[in-house]
């Protein structure tokens, strides 16, 4: 398998292919003009609501009370509490991730890549040892979980990933840990992320299982979408002979910023959002009546010609690290835009220029497997790398010695 071979039927990267009702009786859009549609969701027909699907009294996981699972309307067409959720958090992002949290990436990148230097053997799987564990270290910080638990909170994703929608399980370890996170904050208060959550529960505009939903929802939203878009930073410049190219602009932030643009694009790491139908809609001749599942394809749109903006760029169907305008929708659009978009180009950004400092003549070892492996998110399991490892020593020891 190569990093650009689709992990699914090629179908659901084809913009071209009309709205459709697969053999199991749910429906799917594929351009880009369709998914914006149902993303600008203009009469509240579609919903993330996930009660349709959950049996009488199912227990509900706290993941499910974050805002990425309810709407500014109810399925009853009453208010909903979405804007209020990402109204708590929103002026944070907007106004706090990027500046506080630069620092705090630009250290972590750098221990992690030194792990990889320290293990003298001049190769890497960038997925494990430096995308995903890396993207979970992010999130620890960002929400003042300890570092050391980072496994742990690794394992208890996973547990979320792999459970039943209609049965999943309360998870009371977590549970137990985010109150002590919120017991110590309430004893020693700070300016970050937790503190404006702590603050809006202890106000009330928050209740208790909505201040778990955050904290969950947020690891859940955040971990496995950057580790993937992380290891696809590599992958692709190596595939498509653009290593050199990247390690020339290093220090050109315009330039990484397109080229991170372009790696969300074409690997469109979230791929596809499922959501329910509230009232009858019609896309051409397809019906679609309520109470249907729709998929909406952010991996197909991320293909139409429309990415380009209606201006002359290459093939959406090649990667281009230089297409600008780059309108693509891996992040979402309109009231469920990604809220830790920034962050996740930042991620980008920081690693891509760490690690083609830190590890000279980085490039693909082909000799070995490139897994990825198809799923809410599109992981990449396995991706090796090869660097010439004395010079990375002496990389190494030179910014020790500049810092
Ligand atoms: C490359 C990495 C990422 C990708 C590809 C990604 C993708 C997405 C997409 C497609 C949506 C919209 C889903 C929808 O329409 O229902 C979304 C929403 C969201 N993302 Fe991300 N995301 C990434 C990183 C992050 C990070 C780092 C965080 C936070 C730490 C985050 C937090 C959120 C939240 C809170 C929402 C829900 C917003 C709302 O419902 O109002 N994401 N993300």
């Amino acid at each position: 398998m190569r990093p650009s071979d689709f992990p699914r039927d090629a179908k659901f990267y084809d913009p071209s292919i009309p709205p459709f009702c697969d053999e199991g009786g749910m429906f799917h859009v594929l351009s880009h003009a369709d998914v914006m549609r149902v993303l600008q969701n203009k009469d509240e027909a579609f919903s993330r609501d996930q009660e349709p699907y959950l049996g009488e009294g199912a227990p509900i996981h706290m993941a499910m009370e974050f805002m990425w699972m309810v709407e500014p309307f109810t399925l009853d067409g009453e208010t909903g509490r979405h804007d209020v959720l990402r109204g708590v958090v929103e002026p944070w992002f907007k106004n706090n991730a990027v500046r506080t949290m630069e620092p705090v990436i630009r250290q972590l990148t750098v221990d992690t890549v030194n792990e990889v230097v320290s293990k003298s053997t001049g190769t890497v799987n960038v997925a494990t040892e430096m995308s995903s564990r890396l993207s979970m270290r992010v999130i620890c910080r960002l929400l003042g979980m300890d570092i050391e638990r980072e496994d742990w909170m690794r394992a208890q994703l996973d547990i979320f990933n792999t459970s039943p929608w209609d049965d999943m399980p309360p998870q009371w370890e977590v549970q137990a840990y985010f109150w002590q996170m919120v017991a110590k904050r309430l004893a020693d208060p700070s300016d970050e992320l937790l503190d404006v959550l702590v603050s809006a529960w202890s106000d009330g505009t928050i209740d208790d299982r909505e201040l778990l939903g955050y904290l969950f929802g947020f690891t859940a939203a955040g971990t496995d979408t950057t580790g993937a878009s992380l290891a696809n930073a590599f992958c692709y410049l190596a595939e498509f002979d653009k290593l050199d190219w990247a390690r020339d602009r290093i220090d050109d932030d315009e330039a990484l910023r397109r080229a991170t643009e372009e790696i969300l694009r074409f690997g469109t790491p979230f791929p596809m959002k499922p959501l329910y139908v509230r009232s009858d809609v019609r896309f051409g001749d397809l019906e679609v009546p309520a109470g249907s599942v729709l998929a909406v394809w952010f991996a197909a749109a991320n293909r139409d010609e429309a990415v380009n903006g209606g201006q002359a760029g290459s093939d959406p169907s090649t990667f281009d690290p230089e297409r600008w305008p780059n309108r693509h929708l891996a992040l979402g659009w309109s009231t469920h835009y990604c809220l830790g978009s920034e962050l996740a180009r930042l991620e980008t950004r920081i690693l891509l220029q760490e690690a083609l400092r830190r590890l000279p003549g980085l490039r693909m070892d082909t000799s070995k497997p490139f897994r990825r492996i198809a799923g809410i998110v599109d992981s990449v399991t396995e991706a090796h790398f090869i660097f010439d490892q004395d010079a990375a020593d002496r990389v190494r020891a030179e910014l020790a010695r500049d810092n």
